[in-house]
């Protein structure tokens, strides 16, 4: 299977997936259960749309883990959630390896316990020479932190004379991301039957194309997956063109959906 370039327009794998993995309290309290074994649940969940992701050949797999809201969350669901992601990350460290995924961190870890980051950097090491799926985590992580921290940094580069500020262009923000080395997501999943974006990669997704799924995260499948990508495949992006401009500079991309 060939890798994908920046921009899809029609029928490719899409390069960069992200997925708004919401539903895991609704999940367990439909069963009786506490939130958190919604959480445990929901560690499937994420085995088999990395498994999924890796077998459709998609390059970068993000995920939304923890937001910068989470933590207002009761102290114990915030304990335990931190704890299952950081203890499921290091037990599926071996797996990834062997499948040759990278695993990469996006947010604001600073405020992880120092217990929690050691066992982050672990997992980020042994899978740091992985060439296959790249599954950037992102853990305490909300776009308006990113967009914020981005400007700060911008303001300091100019206070030091780095930049002037006629500089700061489209390229520079997107420079200052936490994304920068990465394509913009493609397709946006949300599954949890709700239609909002929640603080999440606002500046990337400008032309990503969105799917809602009904389904609470711990009942998402690999081939609940490989249909949101099929769906995607189907659709014509435009970046703002007309459908004949679009059709005449299409990319030379052949990474066509095959599993
Ligand atoms: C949203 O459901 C989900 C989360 C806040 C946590 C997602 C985390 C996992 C699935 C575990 C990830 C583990 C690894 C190893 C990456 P919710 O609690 O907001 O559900 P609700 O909307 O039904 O209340």
């Amino acid at each position: 299977m060939k890798s994908s370039g920046n921009h899809n327009t029609s029928c490719k794998v899409p390069a960069h997936v992200a997925v708004i993995m919401d539903g895991n309290g609704r999940w367990a309290k439909a069963r009786g259960y506490e939130r958190t074994a919604g959480h445990v649940a929901g560690v499937d969940a994420v085995r088999y749309v990395i498994e999924a992701a890796s077998g459709l050949g998609v390059k970068y797999l993000t995920l939304y883990a923890f937001s910068t809201e989470n933590w207002n969350r009761p102290a114990e669901e915030v304990e335990a959630l931190l704890h299952l992601i950081v203890v499921s990350l290091e037990r599926e460290t071996p797996d990834l390896v062997r499948n040759n995924v990278r695993l990469n961190v996006i947010g604001d870890i600073d405020r992880l316990t120092d217990e929690s980051r050691e066992s982050l950097r672990r997992s980020l090491d042994a899978t740091s020479r992985c060439t296959g799926l790249q599954v950037n985590l992102a853990l305490s992580y909300s776009s308006r932190w990113e967009i914020t921290r981005a400007a700060r940094r911008m303001a300091e580069m100019a206070l030091e004379g780095k930049i002037r500020p006629e500089d700061i262009d489209e390229n520079l923000v997107a420079s200052q991301m936490t994304t920068a080395s990465m394509p913009d997501p493609d397709l946006l999943i949300r599954t949890g039957g709700d239609s909002r974006i929640s603080n999440f990669l606002l500046w990337q997704i400008a032309y990503s194309e969105l799917y809602f799924s009904p389904k609470y995260w711990p009942e998402f499948t690999g081939d609940d997956f490989v249909a949101a990508v099929e769906e995607f495949t189907g659709r014509e992006r435009r970046f703002g063109m007309t459908s004949e401009q679009v059709s005449a500079c299409a990319p030379n991309n052949t990474n066509t959906l095959q599993q």
